[in-house]
């Protein structure tokens, strides 16, 4: 009787259920009452009772065995590891559909960066702004040309008629600069960034919208080599060490001197492409120093203090950042365009 009952364990120890019924099978002639086990049990009462001791033993750790087997089974069952299925656990996993950061976002966090590590705050603004916040207190005079330099979208104020418009959506983010210099007074440090509106025909280098990080340092004896400086370090931490960088002489009502920074195109480096209108250079930000007339407006002392400001688009720096050169891609929101920038984690 022990011969069998050892073979019955080798047995129990060896049975693969590859599905519900094969399981069930293995339960009705093991483990049930009415199964092999339970008859044995039943012959162990006539074993003679010298036996009786080491048959019964051997009986009992085939019971645990067909036990343990069973509920192993039926674990591996439950889990859905049953080979009647198609399962292939060698396969890759279905990936985690993850979503991205907008690549203009990565750009942003990026300038914000750069910036605050030289003591720049994050300073915001309203994107709906007054005629005074936008052009005058910015040395616009009234019906000069330079307010056509900016095609803006004006806001009708319901009852107004054809009255001299006020409200108008910003077509840079120099409106902060005042707000921020009405409010404090210097020492100031911040960048700006935010949306701005230009009233301007879509296309691979225009659009109506855009963005702009703003940059306004004012305090006592800020020069423009301060401003130069600046600039430079923010171009090679962007952009890496052989970044080539220019200023060129320029004209804003709210800063004098001033100047546009061109950096070189890395699209096509230096060959000629459409992003750098075939001449090597990309426009990225325009700068200057604060107009006395602009401090003035904000009741802060020229005499005293200077300050240096400049605004950069955001696009600009992105599609050099990572060699795009269509603008509108940026607000068509096709995923196989956005895709390939850096997942959230
Ligand atoms: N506001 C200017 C523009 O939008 C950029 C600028 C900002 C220029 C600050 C000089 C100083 O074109």
């Amino acid at each position: 009787m022990e011969e069998r009952i050892q073979t019955l364990l080798r047995e129990v120890n060896a049975y693969a259920a590859d599905g519900k019924q094969a399981l069930e099978a293995f339960r009705m002639k093991y483990v049930s009452r009415k199964g092999i086990i339970g008859d044995l049990f039943e012959e162990l009462k006539k074993v003679p009772a010298e036996q009786k001791k080491n048959v019964g033993k051997v009986l009992n750790e085939l019971k645990k065995a067909a036990e343990s087997k069973l509920s192993e089974l039926s674990a591996t069952l439950e889990a859905g590891v049953d080979s009647q299925t198609d399962l292939d656990l060698t396969l890759p996993p279905v990936p985690n559909q993850v979503g991205n950061l907008h690549p203009l976002t990565l750009t942003r966090y990026r300038i914000i960066e750069i910036f605050e590590r030289l003591g720049f705050n994050v300073a915001d603004g309203p994107e709906i702004e007054d005629d005074w916040h936008n052009f005058s207190a910015l040395n616009f005079p009234e019906n000069h040309p330079a307010r056509e330099m900016q095609d803006t979208f004006f806001v009708e104020k319901k009852g107004t008629g054809g009255a001299k418009q006020d409200v108008l959506l910003r077509t840079h983010t120099s409106n902060v600069q005042i707000r921020m210099m009405e409010k404090q007074q210097p020492p100031l440090r911040a960048i700006m960034p935010g949306r701005v509106y230009r009233n301007e025909a879509i296309s691979a280098r225009a659009h109506c919208f855009f963005h702009q990080v703003e940059g306004l340092y004012v305090d006592r004896n800020v020069s423009f080599a301060d401003l130069k400086q600046t600039l430079y370090h923010f171009a090679k931490e962007m952009y890496g060490k052989d970044i080539k960088i220019r200023f060129r002489p320029s004209y804003f009502p709210f800063t004098e001197p001033s100047a546009e920074i061109d950096i070189s195109c890395l699209i096509c480096k230096g060959s000629g492409c459409n992003v750098c209108k075939h001449t090597g250079w990309v426009e990225i930000a325009g700068s200057g120093m604060v107009h006395p007339n602009v401090l003035k407006n904000c009741n802060i002392d020229p005499e005293e203090y200077t300050g240096f400001a400049f605004g950069m688009g955001i696009e600009r720096v992105t599609m050099l950042r990572y060699q795009i050169n269509d603008l509108r891609l940026f607000s068509e929101n096709d995923v196989r365009f956005l895709r390939q920038f850096q997942p959230v984690i």
